[in-house]
């Protein structure tokens, strides 16, 4: 029989649309949606340059990892992700087995401009162009075990939640 949805997990590069993605995608279907960057910063009661600075990237993708685990416990979730959180093995599985994996792709160019010097995002700090271009080849395939991949390159996040439906 053919195995029901619980949840629509959107994964990909920072600046790729996840969380506004997310929402709209949320609206749309009715399910709730859950941002996991900002369940992190509600448990830590700090923001997310804060815990690394303060307590390392380590124990940043611990309490990654651990609240992706009790979000996927719930059912019927839109769960836009970090774009770090496909690094742990764990991680991958856990959103294959209790999810709908779906990663959003977007042009180099189309992230630099997207993201621009945001001093929310840690691992942008001291030059976001050559970091965003950088951690593109880390994780070239990182992204490859999604159920579906959708290229966001030149789309409105109408036009992606179009597609993904
Ligand atoms: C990260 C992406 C960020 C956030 C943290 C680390 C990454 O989320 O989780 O700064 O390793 O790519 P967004 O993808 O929502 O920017």
């Amino acid at each position: 029989m053919h195995k029901p949805i619980k949840n629509i997990v959107l994964i990909g590069m920072m600046g790729t649309g996840k969380s506004t993605v997310g929402a709209s995608l949320a609206i749309k279907t009715g399910l709730k949606l859950v941002d996991l960057d900002q369940r992190i910063v509600e448990k830590a009661g700090l923001t997310i340059p804060e815990i690394f600075r303060e307590k390392g990237e380590a124990s940043f993708r611990d309490m990654e990892a651990s609240i992706l685990d009790s979000a996927l416990e719930e059912k019927g979730v839109v769960l836009a992700t970090g774009g770090g959180v496909v690094l742990r093995e764990e991680n991958r599985r856990v959103m294959l087995d209790k999810g709908l994996v779906i990663a959003l792709k977007a042009a180099p160019e189309e992230i630099v401009t997207r993201v621009g010097e945001d001093d929310n995002r840690p691992l942008l700090a001291g030059g976001a162009r050559e970091r965003i271009m950088k951690l593109l080849e880390e994780r070239k395939h990182a992204y490859d075990f999604a159920h579906y991949m959708i290229d966001t390159t030149g789309k409105s996040v109408e036009q992606v939640t179009a597609d993904i439906l």
